[in-house]
């Protein structure tokens, strides 16, 4: 069988450098803000292509190391060329953030952006290693994004995978039992709310300071979301469909996401919360 460019896109999560400018990328900055004036060993969690390190590693000539932890080979592999630079001060790994394995190193800042809702619901795992890992008096900076939900668990991505798929004929009041019959565990299910998260990290590291601020999606065409989408969520929500009809679902959720820009003024928007962690003591 063969797969169109959007499906091969999603199997593979290329173009994540350009998704990103829409969303993730825009957070580096305020992330970045709140570390140590002069970290020497960082570990990026969940690092994908490579980006946070290399700012990281442009920002503060203190760094020795620069690790990254990802499960893509993909996307380490991306990552690889674009750190070829920094030389023997990176080390890319391959990694399960759900069962983390020990490392030789003690890092004093550790990062974690727009992964934690892929963890759930055993992101303590994670936590209990940042505790057992991070040098006393480490900074671990974490971003979470907070959509809201309905009563079926649903929000965010998978209000518009929702209407992508009564686009394609499914009945929307179906949707809900469609995705728990596909295991598809929605997006804003895999968020915890606030308070559940402070419960799980206050567990074994101490909250130093959270800030919030309001991520907004803006597109200027259904293609440019339709990437969005396939680099950002890959094939979690396309397995949904039958393979002849997953070409015709990236399109739906492009111009899904289209309609609620020409609507609205925007795709989505949705607060996503700094956390700054440090040890217990
Ligand atoms: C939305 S991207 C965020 C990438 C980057 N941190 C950023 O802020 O742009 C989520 C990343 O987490 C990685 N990821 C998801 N689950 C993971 C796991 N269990 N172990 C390691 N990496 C994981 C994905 O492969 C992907 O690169």
């Amino acid at each position: 069988m063969t797969h169109s460019a959007v499906e091969i896109q999603a199997s593979t999560l290329a173009g994540y450098s350009d998704a990103s400018r829409l969303r993730q990328a825009n957070d580096q900055d305020w992330v970045l803000a709140q570390a140590p004036a002069a970290p020497r060993v960082h570990a990026d969690l969940g690092s994908g292509i490579g980006q946070l390190l290399q700012a990281c590693l442009e920002r503060f000539p203190s760094l020795e190391t620069a690790i990254g932890l990802e499960q893509s080979a993909f996307r380490l592999s991306e990552a690889a060329s674009r750190l070829q630079p920094y030389g023997d001060r990176v080390l890319l790994r391959h990694a399960d953030l759900m069962a983390p394995e020990p490392l030789e190193l003690s890092p004093d800042l550790i990062t974690m952006t727009s992964v934690l809702h892929w963890l759930y619901p055993v992101e303590f795992r994670l936590f209990d290693w940042v505790a057992r890992t991070m040098a006393p008096g480490g900074t671990f900076l974490l971003t979470t994004y907070h959509p809201e939900r309905d009563e079926y668990g649903l929000g965010g991505e998978d209000d518009i995978v929702r209407d992508a798929l009564a686009a394609l004929g499914r009945d929307r009041a179906l949707v809900p039992g469609f995705l728990a019959a596909g295991d598809v565990l929605p997006i804003a299910t895999r968020t915890r709310d606030t308070e559940g998260l402070r419960d799980l990290l206050e567990r074994g590291l101490r909250i130093v300071s959270t800030a919030e601020r309001d991520a907004v999606v803006r597109v200027g065409s259904a293609a440019e979301y339709e990437h969005f989408h396939a680099a950002t969520f890959g094939d979690y929500y396309s397995r949904l469909v039958e393979p002849p009809l997953r070409q015709a679902f990236f399109r739906a959720v492009g111009e899904a996401a289209w309609r609620r820009q020409q609507e609205r003024g925007h795709v989505s928007h949705m607060p996503v919360r700094l956390w700054k962690l440090t040890t217990r003591d």
